[in-house]
């Protein structure tokens, strides 16, 4: 891989090197939006299970990174691979590949449908029809939404806070028992009980899936552990293993982000 030069990462000290295999590969990333260079040349990958903070100022491009991966922006250049396959010729299509890398955005968007309707929307017509209790329950308890919404499973999804409609849209991905999990800020919304349920949700998901987890939670990503990979003006600045990255960070930017969270990287 033709890592970028500016990037700084620690092979040896257990981001690459000790990792398993990576599962998710992105090579070259560059994204330009209303001729306004968005991603530059961003590289990483992510091992086949575990956590991945996905860190940086406001508008260093993390969603748009996100979109990227699901081709929700298909103008990018470089090669994203999942599994060994390519992205752009997924088979299936982008809606294959969109049940396959679940992506919960930074703002939740839910539809004009009852709760459990929400959850198992991306289901086939067929599946639909069967009855989903059990795997609504299993999902809204992954999403640690279960226990406020289980008697009212019917209401409209729009009569839900904002933060209980984001872990309504994190139980809609799993249903679709994604390979890959993309989250965008998954607990900005949330009260501390509801962050510890679902931080404790992720770090189970992912003993069997990568995760990645876009947070401006600098403690939250030192909790979920797994590499942190801090991007700062659409690119890498530092990706390192969290405790390696929190401890003892090779880059200047990195120092001063972490203790001032600001970043001149120009
Ligand atoms: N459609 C668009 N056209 C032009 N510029 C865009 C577009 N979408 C996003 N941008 C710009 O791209 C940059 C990266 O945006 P992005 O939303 O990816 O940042 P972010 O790191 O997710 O920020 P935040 O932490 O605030 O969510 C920002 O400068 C933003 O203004
Ligand atoms: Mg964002």
């Amino acid at each position: 891989m033709n890592i970028n030069t500016n990037t700084h990462i620690k092979e040896e000290k257990g981001v690459e090197s000790c990792a398993l295999p990576s599962y998710v590969r992105l090579e070259n990333i560059s994204l330009t939006l209303s001729e306004k260079s968005i991603l530059k040349d961003v590289s990483f990958s992510l091992p086949a299970t575990g956590i991945s903070s996905l860190i940086g100022p406001s508008g260093a491009g993390k969603s748009s990174l996100l979109r990227c991966l699901t081709n929700l922006y298909d103008n990018w250049q470089g090669t994203i691979s999942v599994a060994g396959i390519n992205t752009r010729s997924w088979h299936g299509g982008d809606d294959a590949l969109r049940r396959h890398v679940g992506l919960i955005a930074q703002k939740p968007a839910v539809f004009p449908a009852s709760i459990y309707d929400n959850v198992i929307f991306g289901l086939s017509r067929k599946e639909r029809k069967q009855n989903q209790s059990s795997r609504v329950e299993r999902c809204l308890t992954q999403a640690a939404l279960w226990d406020e919404v289980q008697d009212r499973l019917h209401d409209p999804a729009n009569t839900l806070s904002v933060g209980q409609q984001q872990r309504l849209c994190l139980a809609r991905a799993l249903a679709l028992e994604p390979k890959v999990l993309l989250l965008d800020e998954p607990t900005a919304s949330l009260d501390p009980r509801s962050k510890q349920l679902i931080e404790a949700s992720l770090h189970d998901l992912a003993k069997d899936m990568p995760i990645l987890c876009v947070t401006h939670d600098l403690e939250q990503a030192q909790r979920l552990q797994g590499q942190v990979i801090f991007m700062c003006d659409g690119k890498v600045i530092e990706i390192a293993a969290a405790n390696d990255f929190f401890e003892h960070p090779e880059r200047l930017e990195t120092r001063e982000f972490l203790r001032w969270s600001v970043c001149d990287c120009d």
